[in-house]
């Protein structure tokens, strides 16, 4: 693994989490560096937490164009009133969308709305769930974790690739982050044998709360690195995904509210936790400083890392071939075999 300073396993230690967490920051970017103005850039899952926050960095980046991707509008708008309360009179807009991961209809009736959009530049999938208890989509049969934070997700990547492809340039490629975490290279996955795969994760044979939101990125992962053999970096996009570290603050663990785990948890993330802010400046970075050497790649303090070790192994080589399948066949409703296709020339 030349390309890396570390090996992955070393990178998914929990002495390098600790390590992380407690002596590092992803690297803040400054108007200077970087000026976002005459750019539209679209952030899911920002009416609170880290997305709220990237939101935040984008505008302060000077991007023309922000749109708060959100399943509840009134919750966007009340996310837009705190963003731009202090910049009324700029000639910078944020608009509320309603996207909900949990149907793919939300997903597809969005990616439309995006085709008026005159442009877009940066994309960040930050929206994601955890439950304590399996909860099945009503209108997909699978588990809502695997729904949301992978399928719906893989479903926006794939249809927003062309959008972004046709509005940017091999020259100017516009960005596409998907939000990654470190629990990636601690999911147990003992889903990984089962063939299908898929189906493995909407009976509640192997469901744990935890384990299903950290196979869950992983899965995010391993998609990444399969989408790197059929999209390649000069398409006109460039997708990556990063780590936004350990943060207190934001409602990810909300089903544990009021339990003795969540407030054990709680403790634990103000210790060896850092604030949202901090956290988001790794999507921000990830889209606003990296280019075609990220494609495909995870971003973590600013730096391309390994991904989670099993990407790298044999066994996990052929979960990816299957998983890419069977992602494939569930989303064929929307055409996406014939849209990679169109990428992959
Ligand atoms: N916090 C951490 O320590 C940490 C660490 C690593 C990675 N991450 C990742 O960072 C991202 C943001 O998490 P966060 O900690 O900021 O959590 P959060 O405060 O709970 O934010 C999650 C966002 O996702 C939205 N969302 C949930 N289900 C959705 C759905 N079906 N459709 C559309 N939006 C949906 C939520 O909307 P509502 O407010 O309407 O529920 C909320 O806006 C997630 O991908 C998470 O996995 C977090």
């Amino acid at each position: 693994m030349a390309e890396f300073n570390v090996t992955p396993e070393q990178r998914a230690s929990q002495g390098a989490f600790f390590r992380r967490q407690l002596f590092s920051k992803p690297p803040h970017t400054s108007r200077r560096e970087v000026d976002l103005a005459g750019k539209t850039a679209i952030v899911t899952g920002s009416n609170t937490g880290i997305g709220l926050e990237c939101s935040r960095q984008l505008l302060g980046l000077g991007v023309s164009k922000l749109i708060l991707a959100v399943r509840s509008e009134a919750k966007g708008e009340a996310a837009k009133k705190v963003l731009v309360g202090k910049k009324a009179g700029t000639t910078q807009t944020v608009e509320v969308w309603k996207l909900d991961l949990s149907s793919y209809k939300s997903v597809s009736d969005f990616v439309v709305k995006t085709q008026t959009l005159d442009r877009l530049d940066i994309v960040v999938h930050n929206a994601g769930v955890v439950k304590v208890e399996q909860e099945i989509n009503r209108s997909t049969g699978h588990d809502e974790v695997i729904q949301v934070n992978y399928l719906s997700t893989a479903l926006l990547t794939i249809l927003l690739l062309p959008v972004l492809k046709e509005k940017n340039s091999r020259q100017k490629p516009g960005r596409l982050v998907i939000v990654s975490s470190d629990v990636a290279s601690w999911a147990q996955f003992k889903e990984k044998t089962s063939n299908p795969l898929l189906p493995a994760f909407d009976t509640n044979q192997f469901f744990d709360g935890q384990d299903r939101y950290y196979t869950s990125k992983l899965l995010g992962q391993i998609f990444l690195s399969e989408l790197e053999r059929h999209v390649p970096s000069s398409g006109g996009v460039v997708v990556n995904c990063a780590n936004p570290g350990l943060c207190y603050g934001s409602g990810l663990n909300r089903d544990s509210n009021g339990t003795g785990a969540g407030l054990i948890f709680g403790a634990f993330k103000r210790v060896v936790g850092r604030s949202c802010a901090a956290g988001a400046w790794s999507l921000t970075n990830a889209a606003v400083k990296h280019g075609e050497e990220s494609h495909c790649k995870y971003i973590e303090e600013g730096k391309l890392q390994p991904m989670s070790p099993l990407v790298y192994t044999d066994e996990g080589k052929q979960i990816a071939k299957l998983l890419w399948k069977e992602t494939m066949d569930e989303l064929a409703f929307a055409k996406v075999d014939d849209i990679i296709e169109g990428l992959s020339k």
